[in-house]
């Protein structure tokens, strides 16, 4: 017993022992930037940052004795003079993604996995009505529930067990369809859009633990089109013509009233 429950207790606390390092998981829109964090305290430090997965390959070297190394479109962001060595990816590319190591003199300090995600644009005017597209199996029994979430914050949650729909808006505009769910259609309804509407919306289904397809959907409302500044051809005729005919008409009036005062005379 002794001897069983001794490497038990050595194995325990050697891994309490790890030195605690973040590991961190982002997801990145397609053509977004994004900082990963890294901090190196020390005398002259070596910082690297390499991704690891899926292939091998250094992306931002930095020795404090001089010699900077970047791959295209990533930096070293944070203030160095500080330790802090923040890793920029500048317009994330979708062969961007994969896991993110940040090793300072050697050790490894911080671990970033980075999901990129395509999104797909959906363009709306104000105060019509849009759909946004998504889908998923519901067939799966497990499958039991579907969140669309906007800009992280929940919107709608749709429960299959009371086919209920939840939403955090009082007299909701955003609806789900419980037989479009049954085909696998997930999309989320919005009625008579806000401006405030706009933004990147997910599609999670089953206690977010898989995407939808599309995953990612941003909504781009735009306001009423302003006049002034966009003039049609019609209205530019109609223009000509209703100031030919006020010419005209103030042309005749001058000859009417020149004849008048001539015939007085
Ligand atoms: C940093 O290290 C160098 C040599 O390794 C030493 O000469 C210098 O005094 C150190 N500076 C500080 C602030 O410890
Ligand atoms: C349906 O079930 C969910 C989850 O259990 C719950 O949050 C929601 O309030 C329920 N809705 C209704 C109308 O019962
Ligand atoms: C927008 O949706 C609402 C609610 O579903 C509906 O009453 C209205 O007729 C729709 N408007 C248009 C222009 O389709």
């Amino acid at each position: 017993m002794q001897s069983l429950g001794s490497p038990a207790i050595a194995v325990l606390v050697y891994l309490l022992m790890l030195p605690c390092q973040a590991f961190i998981i982002r997801e990145v829109l397609v053509k977004d930037s994004v900082t990963f964090p890294c901090s190196c305290t020390g005398n002259c430090s070596v910082v690297q940052w390499s991704r690891f997965i899926p292939s091998y390959t250094i992306v931002a070297k930095w020795k404090c004795l001089g010699g900077q190394n970047f791959q295209k479109r990533f930096e070293i962001s944070g203030d160095t003079s500080r330790g802090d060595f923040s890793l920029m990816i500048i317009s994330v590319a979708y062969n961007d993604g994969g896991s993110y190591r940040c090793s300072c003199n050697g050790e490894t300090v911080s671990e970033v996995k980075m999901k990129v995600l395509v999104a797909t644009v959906v363009k709306v005017q104000k105060k019509q009505n849009v759909t946004l597209p998504c889908y998923g199996d519901t067939r799966r029994q497990d499958v039991k529930d579907v969140q669309w979430k906007k800009d992280g914050g929940k919107v709608v949650l749709y429960t299959h067990a009371n086919r209920s729909v939840t939403t955090d808006e009082a007299g909701s505009r955003f609806m789900m369809s419980v037989e479009d769910f049954l085909d696998g259609d997930l999309s989320l309804h919005i009625s008579s859009v806000h401006l405030s509407d706009a933004g990147e919306y997910r599609c999670l289904l089953h206690d977010e633990s898989q995407d939808g397809e599309p995953s990612t959907v941003v909504l781009e409302v735009e306001g009423p089109q302003r006049p002034i500044f966009t003039c049609s051809h019609e209205v530019i005729v109609l223009r000509v013509l209703l100031g030919s005919i006020i010419s005209v008409c103030f042309i005749i009036s001058l000859v009417f009233i020149s004849n008048s005062y001539r015939s007085q005379r």
